[in-house]
């Protein structure tokens, strides 16, 4: 059986394709929308044009438009103006089905039995969520995000995106003392890159995902050539998905992780306790590899499912 999944997401190049692949490997019950890579706006957008894509069978709901206390971040120099630079943009004919994503999220929790959350963006709605229904985080199955890093950050030396954008949101999700917390932090994304010899093989699977996979691809690894003079650009988002699908590629370790809220220059870091003599109970299942090959060859086997469609 499929795991039932609510992708909380802010599309964003690695998130459309983590909805690509959620598409086919989990049962979505709904993706819910965050202000994160772009505007609020933008991301249900973009989610919108996705879940046309790929025929999904499930609604999109729009969520926070800003962090709990902090003002809005966005990260245009990585996803472009649209957050979904690159392919050819089409007008969507779908329309969000509510702008309540965190009562969905209450909902849908409180409906249904083993509901796995998977946010791969700012952790505003599922913070938001906690606060006003604590009773969700002994409900769900559990929680796969990618945010965070067990290493260096990627927006500051210590902080990434997803975390650092809603910091405070982060600590909420990080203490909730949930069973299952799954993190994909940059430690373990940046082993999953995406080079030219991805976007050829998604050429040649040449269905519609797969091609908007590919001119997605042209663009985010461009622009990433171009910051970082890296060869693979990261395919974060994806791997939050394949932890529940696929949990034998990972490796993942217990640890005790919390989210520094106020330092001046720490500020949205994880700080993963990494002592063994640690009086910090665990919170966390850390990734801290996974095997490249064999998650590229997942990637490739779904998108290809699509040509069956
Ligand atoms: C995270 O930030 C966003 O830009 C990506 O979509 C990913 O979720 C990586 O730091
Ligand atoms: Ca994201």
């Amino acid at each position: 059986m499929k795991p039932k999944i609510i992708l909380d997401c802010d599309p964003g190049h690695d998130d459309a394709v983590a909805i690509m692949v959620a598409a086919q490997l989990t049962e979505i019950l709904g993706i819910t929308t965050v202000s994160g890579n772009v505007s609020v706006d933008l991301t249900t957008e973009n989610a919108l044009i996705l879940a046309e894509l790929v025929d999904l069978d499930a609604g999109v709901h729009m969520g926070a438009n800003k962090p709990l206390l902090i003002p809005p971040k966005h990260a245009e120099e990585v996803h472009g103006k649209t957050g979904l630079d690159g392919p050819t943009r089409h007008k969507v004919t779908r329309q969000a089905t509510s702008s309540d994503a965190v009562q969905f999220i209450i909902d849908t929790v409180r409906e249904h039995d083993e509901v796995w959350l998977v946010p791969v963006g700012p952790l505003t709605n599922i913070a938001v969520a906690i606060l006003q229904a604590p009773d969700i985080v002994q409900r769900v199955a559990g929680v796969s995000l990618m945010g965070g890093s067990a290493g260096a950050g990627n927006v500051t030396p210590v902080a990434e995106f997803n975390v650092w954008a809603d910091p405070h949101a982060a600590s909420v999700v990080f203490s909730a003392g949930f069973a299952n917390l799954f993190m994909a932090g940059l430690n373990l994304t940046h082993q999953f890159g995406v080079d030219e010899e991805t976007i050829l093989r998604l050429r040649e699977i040449n269905n519609p995902p797969a091609v908007f996979a590919a001119e997605l691809f042209d663009f985010y690894l461009r622009s990433y050539q171009q910051r970082t003079f890296g060869q693979q650009v990261p395919l974060h988002d994806p791997c939050a998905v394949l932890a529940i699908t696929h949990p034998e590629i990972f490796s993942f370790e217990s640890r005790n992780v919390s989210v520094e809220t106020e330092g001046i220059v720490t500020r949205g870091m994880t700080v993963i306790d990494e002592r063994r003599w640690s009086d910090r109970a665990s919170n966390c299942q850390v990734g801290y590899e996974i095997d490249r090959d064999k998650g590229m060859n997942i990637l490739f086997d779904v998108i290809k499912t699509y040509s069956d469609n």
